[in-house]
């Protein structure tokens, strides 16, 4: 009769063996997988476990300072801290095709992480929060193709770890669960999906600081929201994007040329198909009156119906 304790207890006892005296290196992303394995390594192995966290600049609102304060202070966890914004935002200014942003972020981010990894030369091991399902989507041979959000190869030829993947036989409900087990907060534990290369391909068009701003508040304002109105709980994904759309507006006697907010709010299973979120009008309202009261340089706010296929739930 499987249960999560006998799995926490054999899986710190797996991996103690295989680590020995060795150092672990680990790239802590925020999401659910990455969060749930460090905490596993640091309960099995304390200090020996060095978890990587480069902030790209693309986070949503807080999202660096929740994780550190959650796994950092909270866990005691071992972090290396990167921010990387500024690099990224230099090498995003003025690209727009959504591939280019995407393959930009992608090298950016094995770069960095590579030239952190480099500053530790005593590590051995690379720990990473493969899933069941990314084993049977990317064929047994997962130490061929290192797991990514951003969907670029593995580390470059002079980093050779031995990858440890203490999730590789649980599906993601089971790592909620064994998350809640090891005492880590909802709010991590529950956590929506969000994109490797995160708010950058909710922004059509050009990345720009001023941008990024409007898309990161007004989904603030959006996150806000929804938790008070428990939608949190039925919505499987939502967030706002800027479809780089601007139009005329009126504000007091002035006429305003500003941006527009897109809300997109699905339910899925997978993600592989959506249906866009029945969400009610009165909290529709409440979140586009927010947004254009708070977030300077929008002036219009629009929900997107549209389901998937034939539209995909992010926008680029
Ligand atoms: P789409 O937009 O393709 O998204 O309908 C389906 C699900 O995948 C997420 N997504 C990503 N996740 N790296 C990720 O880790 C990515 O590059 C990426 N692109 C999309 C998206 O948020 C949705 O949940």
């Amino acid at each position: 009769n499987w249960s999560m304790d006998d799995f926490i207890e054999d899986a710190i006892a797996n991996i103690k063996e295989t680590v020995g005296d060795k150092k672990v290196l680990l790239g802590l992303s925020g999401g659910v997988d990455s969060s749930v394995v460090a905490v596993l390594l640091h309960r099995a192995i304390g200090d020996q476990l060095i978890s990587v966290f480069v902030d790209h600049g693309l986070l949503r609102k807080n999202e660096a300072q929740q994780v550190l304060k959650a796994l950092g202070d909270d866990f005691g966890l071992n972090i290396d801290f990167v921010d990387a914004s500024e690099l990224f935002l230099g090498k995003l200014k003025g690209v727009t095709d959504p591939e280019t942003k995407r393959k930009i972020i992608g090298k950016e981010f094995i770069d960095t992480f590579s030239t952190e990894a480099r500053k530790f030369d005593d590590v051995d091991f690379l720990a990473q929060g493969t899933l069941y399902t990314d084993v049977i989507e990317s064929g047994t041979d997962t130490a061929q193709t290192i797991k990514s959000h951003h969907n670029v190869g593995g580390l470059p030829d002079d980093l050779k770890f031995k990858l440890i993947e203490p999730l590789n036989k649980l599906f993601k409900d089971e790592v909620r669960e064994l998350g809640e087990k090891l005492g880590m907060p909802k709010a991590l534990v529950w956590r929506q999906p969000f994109p490797g290369p995160g708010l950058a391909i909710r922004i059509i068009g050009e990345v720009t600081p001023e941008r990024l701003r409007m898309v990161r508040d007004s989904d603030a304002i959006l996150r806000d929201e929804f938790a008070k109105a428990g939608l949190n709980k039925t919505v499987w994904q939502y967030f706002t994007a800027l479809p780089g759309i601007k139009s005329v507006g009126v504000m007091g006697d002035e006429r305003t040329y500003d941006e527009a907010v897109n809300i997109r709010a699905v339910t899925s299973v997978d993600g592989m198909t959506a249906e866009f979120a029945e969400v009610p009008w009165e909290v529709l309202g409440k979140v586009s009156k927010r947004i254009v009261d708070e977030v300077a340089g929008v002036n219009r706010v629009l929900y997107d119906i549209t389901g998937k296929p034939p539209a995909t739930i992010e926008y680029e």
